[in-house]
């Protein structure tokens, strides 16, 4: 069964590459889908190209896992690549609620379409993208959190500094 991780990974964190590796042994393919979000292009750190570059440095050791990215509703990417499961990290219960909304909507849009939610390890339950990129901003360690290659594309970012 193939399967989808989709996600901004703005950028990918030790979190999402636990989720990665964890459904990989789930299903016969994974594919992590970055939104190319058009409408918030400038609200990102790294650009699309450079997000999809991070995971792909990433997932290389694993053989069923490709990097992709969508536009527009997740529900239509699904469909375009014959897709049923979307695969989620759900880290503290402030998750809870913003995965249920987005789980009831794209359920509305198609109802076929299943999401499974991946518990976070327990080093991970408290790790974002937001969270690596403000303490990156002011100078802290981020080591652990991030994979090395991330960690020096975000020591070159001078939009953080
Ligand atoms: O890593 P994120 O930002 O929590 O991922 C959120 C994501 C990309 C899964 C979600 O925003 C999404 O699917 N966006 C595409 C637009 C869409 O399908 N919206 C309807 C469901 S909210």
């Amino acid at each position: 069964m193939r399967a989808v991780y989709p996600g901004s990974f703005d950028p990918v964190t030790n979190g999402h590459l636990d989720i990665i590796e964890r459904a990989s042994k789930m299903y016969e393919h994974l594919t992590v889908a970055v939104l190319n979000n058009i409408r918030k292009q400038e609200s990102s750190l790294f650009t699309l190209e450079e997000r999809c570059a991070m995971l792909l440095e990433c997932v290389a050791q694993y053989p069923n896992v490709t990097v992709d990215y969508f536009e527009g509703l997740l529900i239509d990417y699904m469909q375009s690549k014959n897709a049923r499961v979307i695969v989620r990290g759900l880290r503290a219960i402030s998750d809870f609620e913003y995965e249920f909304q987005i789980n009831s909507v794209n359920k509305k849009l198609c109802p076929d379409i299943e999401t499974v939610f991946i518990m976070a390890s327990n080093e991970y339950s408290y790790l974002s993208s937001s969270i690596v990129k403000e303490v990156a901003c002011f100078g802290g360690c981020i080591e652990g959190l991030v994979p090395e290659s991330v960690k020096k594309r975000l020591s070159n970012k001078s939009e953080i500094k």
